[in-house]
C-alpha cells in the first residue's frame, strides 16, 4: 500500500489534503510558512507524528529566505518562526518536539554560516521524517505481539499512515498483525465532529485490505456489551510522565467502557509523544476548536441551531489507571507508569 502522507519534494512540502478524503485523494504543495500554518490548523495535515515532521519542515520554510547579518539576528527570526508554528495547535507533543529538535541543531551549530545553518535545518527535518518511518515499524513489531489471531480491535480517530509518515501507530500494529498472518477485524469509531475515523481510518484500512466496520461513537458500548471487541487500541497526542494520555475526544469514553467490560485498552505512541515535563494530564493543554465543527456536518449541513452554544474540545485525557499498556517504538510499557515511563526513557 503506497500512501505518502507528507514528504519534502522539489523544495516544497508535498502532503495529502486530508480534508478531501475519502471523496478524493489530492496532494497539495506548500512552500510558504503561512500556508503550512493554515494546513495544520484546518487539519489538512494532522496526527501527532505527522505534525512533528510538518512543524520541522515548516521551520525551514520560514527561515530559508532569511538574510541575517549575524547569528543573533538569525536566532531572533528562528524564534519568531517556531513560536508562530507552535501557536497552530497546542496539544500534540510531537509538534513541539519537532520544533525543539530544530532549535537544538541551531544551538549546536551557532558557529556555522547562514548557508550551512539552513542546510542543517532541512537535514534535521528530513531526518525526523526518516526516523518516524522507522519508529512506526518498530512500534508495530512490539504491538503486533499483543494481538491474537482472530482478534477484533476497536479504534478511534486516525492513528494510521495518514497520521504519521508511514504505517501509523495504532493502525501500524494492525497492519503488522495482518502481515504475520493473524486474522484481524477492526471497528472504527467515526469520531465526531470531524470524522477522522470514518473518513480516514476506514479509507486507509480499506486500501490495506483490512476488514473494517464503521460505527457511530455512541455504539461502542453496545459492541462491547455484545462481546464483539477483544481489544481497544488508540493513538496519543501527548503522554504525561504518570501515563495520563491526551488523545482524540472520545478516547476516555472508550477507556472507561473497556474497564467496565474487562477489555484491554492500549495506547500506541512513539517516544516523541511523551512529555516528561508534564507531570499529569492536568499539565496537557487541550485544544478547543471552532464551534461550527459541531453545529454543521463538516462545515456544510447544519445539524444544530445557528449560534447555539457548543463545547468542542479536540482531545480528552485518559487517566493512566485505565490504560492496560503502552505500545511504543522502544517496547511495551506497563503500569506503574509513574516509575516505568521514567525508567524506559532513561
Ligand atoms: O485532531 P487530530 O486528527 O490531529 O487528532 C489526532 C489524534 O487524536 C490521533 O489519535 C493522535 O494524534 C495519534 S496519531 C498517530
Amino acid at each position: 500500500m503506497k500512501i505518502i502522507t507528507l514528504e519534502w519534494k522539489n523544495n516544497r512540502i508535498k502532503l495529502i489534503d486530508q480534508t478531501g478524503l475519502p471523496r478524493k485523494l489530492e496532494y497539495i504543495y506548500i512552500d510558504k510558512l503561512g500556508d503550512l500554518w493554515q494546513a495544520i490548523k484546518l487539519l489538512k495535515v494532522r496526527g501527532a507524528p505527522a505534525l512533528g515532521a510538518a512543524a520541522a519542515l515548516g521551520v525551514y520554510l520560514g527561515i530559508k529566505d532569511v538574510k541575517a547579518k549575524s547569528f543573533g539576528a538569525f536566532a531572533k527570526k528562528l524564534d519568531q518562526v517556531t513560536r508562530y508554528i507552535a501557536a497552530s495547535r497546542p496539544t500534540a507533543r510531537n509538534l513541539f518536539w519537532g520544533l525543539e529538535r530544530i532549535r537544538q541543531v541551531v544551538r549546536k551549530n551557532k558557529n556555522e554560516n547562514l548557508f550551512t545553518l539552513k542546510k542543517l535545518i532541512l537535514k534535521e527535518a528530513r531526518k525526523i521524517i526518516e526516523e518516524d518511518r522507522l519508529s512506526c515499524r518498530s512500534l508495530a513489531g512490539y504491538g503486533s505481539k499483543l494481538i491474537k489471531d482472530g482478534d477484533t480491535i476497536l479504534t478511534i480517530c486516525n492513528a494510521g499512515i495518514l497520521a504519521t509518515i508511514d504505517y501509523g501507530t495504532a493502525l501500524g500494529v494492525i497492519y503488522r498483525a495482518k502481515k504475520v498472518g493473524k486474522r484481524i477485524k477492526v471497528f472504527a469509531c467515526e469520531t465526531r465532529p470531524l470524522l477522522q475515523g470514518s473518513r480516514l481510518t476506514a479509507w486507509e484500512l480499506k486500501q490495506g485490505d483490512i476488514d473494517v466496520t464503521v460505527i457511530c461513537d455512541n455504539m461502542a458500548a453496545t459492541l462491547m456489551q455484545q462481546g464483539k471487541i477483544d481489544k481497544v487500541i488508540a493513538g496519543a497526542d501527548r503522554i504525561a510522565v504518570n501515563g495520563d494520555t491526551a488523545n482524540k475526544i472520545g478516547t476516555y469514553n472508550l477507556a472507561v467502557l473497556s474497564q467496565y467490560h474487562r477489555i484491554p485498552f492500549y495506547i500506541a505512541a512513539p517516544a516523541s509523544t511523551f512529555d516528561l515535563a508534564a507531570k499529569s494530564g492536568k499539565d496537557i493543554p487541550i485544544e478547543q476548536r471552532n464551534p461550527d465543527e459541531v453545529r454543521k456536518l463538516l462545515f456544510k449541513k447544519e445539524v444544530a441551531p445557528a449560534g447555539v452554544k457548543v463545547f468542542n474540545p479536540a482531545f480528552d485525557v485518559t487517566p493512566h489507571n485505565l490504560i492496560s499498556a503502552m505500545i511504543t517504538d522502544k517496547g511495551i510499557i506497563r503500569p506503574p507508569y509513574n516509575k516505568n515511563i521514567k525508567k524506559w526513557h532513561a
